[in-house]
């Protein structure tokens, strides 16, 4: 028997699984569907005119924070407004592989004016985001990267939760788009962009309570930058790391010892904002030159007077623990490409040049039905081992699964749940996991040029 009571927080609960307004009329659970467009779009990222070409799932509008709940069915009927094929990912979701929105591997290219109905539970709460994997090179370089929020089952007690999209953009001054890639960065660490923006904005200001605790979701969905953060003068806790809550506490970050946020990445800050009315908290990056800011947030209203310890810890999340003793060691090496063959581009574009490789062989492009770089038994526990013998850093990627960290050569590691871990040069990063997700899931590198000049394939659990 259902009491009236659990009936409004259940459809409470569904409307904003569905990212609508609270304040609306009950809807039917069945009717609550997301409806997304990938669209055309123009935007003021700097001033002096909108950027044209800008590609959204909003109206003119960067990508929206979507909100699902931990447990709950998550719908989001996407359609493709553009010319270019495309699909959605859906990162660090652990979702049904047919979910997973790769060409050729999971799903086809939506042509113009297709949809797909990609429709998941997310086990895990958190912060999570997605992006296109088709045409992934242009597409994000124009802007379709946004936000996929999981609530937990459990509020944990924040006033107040701000999320900021940290990417950049490659733009002339006349706040047109240049080339958005180019030979010599995808050789290299990558393209970097000219304006760095939180939400599409140049240094944005957002409010909180005076006083109040604020969970500052912070997203590295860049191509390219390795964000180096920190909050000079904030006080304030690391409570989740690339969507899970941190088991292994992590230092606060300074700037002498950032936080090192590679693309792909999130973080989960718990700051206490200042307890006078107009102090700001900057939310700054190390950059060539001069550390930069990224974002600020301002204290605003009557006090609060709240600490973190008046926070409930968030839960961890329900992963499966490697049994190490008897995983088997799967090893992969990163480097460059041993021949200069163009990869098949299919409908998913190529950058027409190929520099990467997993384990000596680059990846042919999306539509050429290679096999598997390996093959994991359902339920096994493993030791990926990740050698990266190039002069460049890769954040290394697995969709489907959770993995973590557990040995380098290089550094003291915290072994914390991730689906993308940065590779430094020279390290060899051992990573556990269980291979508990059946399907083909992809592998890559997360700076979009080294994916798409061959530093991508997949891993099937089967
Ligand atoms: Cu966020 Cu295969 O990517
Ligand atoms: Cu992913
Ligand atoms: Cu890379």
């Amino acid at each position: 028997m259902i009491h009236r009571r659990q009936f409004l927080q259940t459809s409470a609960a569904l409307i904003s699984a569905a990212g609508l307004d609270a304040c609306g009329p009950p809807l039917d659970p069945a009717r609550a569907d997301l409806s997304l467009d990938i669209q055309p779009a123009h935007f003021n990222v700097m001033a002096g005119g909108p950027t044209q070409n800008m590609v959204s799932l909003a109206a003119n509008a960067p990508p929206p924070v979507l909100r699902a709940r931990q447990g709950m069915p998550f719908v989001a009927n996407v359609t493709n407004r553009l010319t270019d094929y495309t699909t959605m990912h859906w990162h660090g979701v652990r979702l049904p592989n047919e979910m997973d929105g790769v060409p050729y591997l999971t799903q086809f290219p939506l042509r113009q004016d297709e949809s797909f109905r990609y429709e998941f539970t997310p086990p895990d709460a958190g912060t999570y985001w997605y992006h296109p994997h088709c045409m992934t090179m242009e597409l994000m370089a124009l802007g379709l990267t946004g936000a996929l929020i999981v609530e937990e089952k459990e509020d944990p007690g924040f006033d107040s939760d701000i999320v900021l999209n940290l990417r950049d953009f490659r733009l002339g001054d006349d706040g047109q788009f240049t080339d958005l890639y180019t030979a010599r960065g995808a050789a290299r660490g990558g393209t970097l962009g000219t304006v760095m923006t939180a939400n599409w904005t140049q240094d944005p200001t957002y409010d909180a309570p005076t006083g109040g605790l604020v969970r500052l979701r912070v997203l590295a969905t860049d191509t390219a930058r390795i964000y180096k953060l920190f909050l000079p003068g904030a006080k304030g806790k690391i409570i989740a790391m690339d969507g899970h809550p941190v088991a292994v506490p992590l230092p606060w970050p300074t700037a002498d010892d950032p936080l090192i946020l590679s693309p792909g990445q999130r973080v989960d800050f718990a700051i206490e904002m200042p307890s006078d009315e107009g102090q700001e908290i900057s939310l700054m990056t190390d950059a060539p030159g001069a550390a930069r800011r990224l974002a600020r947030l301002r204290s605003i209203g009557g006090r609060e007077n709240r600490s973190i310890a008046d926070l409930n810890p968030l839960a961890p999340n329900q992963l499966c623990e490697p049994e190490l003793a008897g995983a088997e060691v799967v090893e992969f090496v990163f480097g460059w490409s041993p021949s200069g063959d163009l990869p098949n581009n299919g409908l998913c574009g190529t950058l027409g040049y190929t520099f990467w490789s997993i384990n000596r062989t680059p990846w042919p492009g999306d539509a050429s039905g290679v096999g598997p770089l390996a093959t994991l038994k359902q339920g096994g526990s493993y030791i990926l081992r990740l050698r990266n013998e190039s002069p460049n850093a890769h954040p290394i990627h697995l969709h489907g699964l959770a993995f973590k960290p557990i040995r380098s050569n290089k550094r003291e590691l915290a072994a914390n749940w991730t689906d993308t871990a940065l590779l430094l040069k020279g390290e060899t990063l051992d990573v556990a996991l269980v291979a508990d997700n059946p399907g083909d899931w992809a592998f890559h590198c997360h700076v979009i040029e080294h994916q798409k000049t061959g530093l991508a394939g997949y891993i099937r659990v089967a």
